[in-house]
């Protein structure tokens, strides 16, 4: 883990089902928080971790990712001949201009982990940065993934980031366990993906945030399924574990909205309309007269 992170890989192959009928023609990470989808947030906290490679690992049905990053050059020369400076600047301002986005498809859905392993080539002998978008994080300071990178750096680790749930939600979950460092941190001793809540040896689960150092490739291409039938992260930092001895849980700084189902998207819309000042007053007079 010597080098910083440059490159970060998100995984946006899923299906959605949670939203259908919405997502039977836009993809998941589409639907919006507000006016932005939920991949922007995702990338958004990526290149604040200075990340300058996004690697999309996607499928057939996914386009609209790919043409929300790519340029649009007439709506552009629109808004440019009409003066609107301000909307241009959201236009373009999907993409920082030294970030540079990268598809790859991953043509069965074999799990998280084989998802993860689709970026191997791109990615090659580095560090790098997971975000699953479903789980939008909001800090007000430092992003979740840019916290982690500077942990990960500082302790030349991998780092996972955690966050207490329910009891009874062990099952929806990777869950660790681990011996507590600070505050913050915390050592891995042990992690398993989705226990039953009789079987989890904590209530520490995993969100969707990782930095692993690129020997996690192999370590995923040696993986048999498992979880749900699938190649699941989670065994293969297991492995990792197991081999370099220290992998680091991270209870990051910030609010994490689970947006892979309609509550989480709920909650997320509700919480970024209260931090818009133009916003927070007619949700809080519409909530008072409901
Ligand atoms: C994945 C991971 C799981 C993690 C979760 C966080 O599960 O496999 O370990 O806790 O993301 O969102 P999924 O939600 O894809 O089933």
């Amino acid at each position: 883990m010597s080098k910083p992170l440059r490159k970060v890989v998100f995984p946006v192959a899923g299906l959605g089902t949670r939203f259908l009928p919405a997502t039977k023609a836009v993809a998941k990470e589409m639907l919006p928080v507000l006016d932005k989808p939920l991949i922007q947030y995702a990338v958004d906290e990526a290149v604040d971790a200075g990340a300058d490679t996004l690697v999309f690992v996607t499928n057939r049905y996914k386009h609209a990712i790919a043409d929300y990053f790519d340029k649009a050059y007439e709506l552009e020369a629109k808004l440019q001949e009409k003066g609107k400076a301000e909307l241009l600047a959201l236009v373009q301002g999907t993409l920082p201009r030294h970030v540079r986005a990268i598809f790859v498809t991953q043509p069965e859905a074999l799990g998280l982990g084989h998802a993860v392993l689709c970026a191997r080539p791109v990615v090659g002998d580095e560090p790098f940065g997971v975000i699953l978008p479903d789980d939008l994080i909001w800090n007000g300071g430092k992003g979740a993934l840019r916290q982690m990178a500077e942990l990960a750096e500082a302790e030349q680790a991998g780092v996972i980031a955690v966050e207490e749930v329910p009891h009874d939600q062990t099952d929806k979950y990777g869950i660790v366990d681990a011996s507590v460092i600070d505050d913050r941190s915390a050592s891995i001793r042990h992690m398993v993906e989705k226990p039953k809540p009789a079987d989890a040896p904590s209530n520490l689960a995993v969100v969707g945030r990782y930095v692993l150092p690129a020997r996690i490739f192999q370590l995923l291409d040696q993986t048999t399924p498992g979880a749900g039938g699938e190649i699941q992260i989670t065994d293969a930092i297991e492995a990792l574990l197991k081999e370099q001895g220290k992998v680091l849980a991270y209870r990051f700084e910030g609010t994490r909205f689970d947006c892979g189902n309609k509550a989480g998207l709920v909650r997320a819309t509700m919480h970024m309309a209260m931090q818009d000042p133009a916003l927070a007053p007619t949700v809080r007079a519409f909530l008072g007269n409901l």
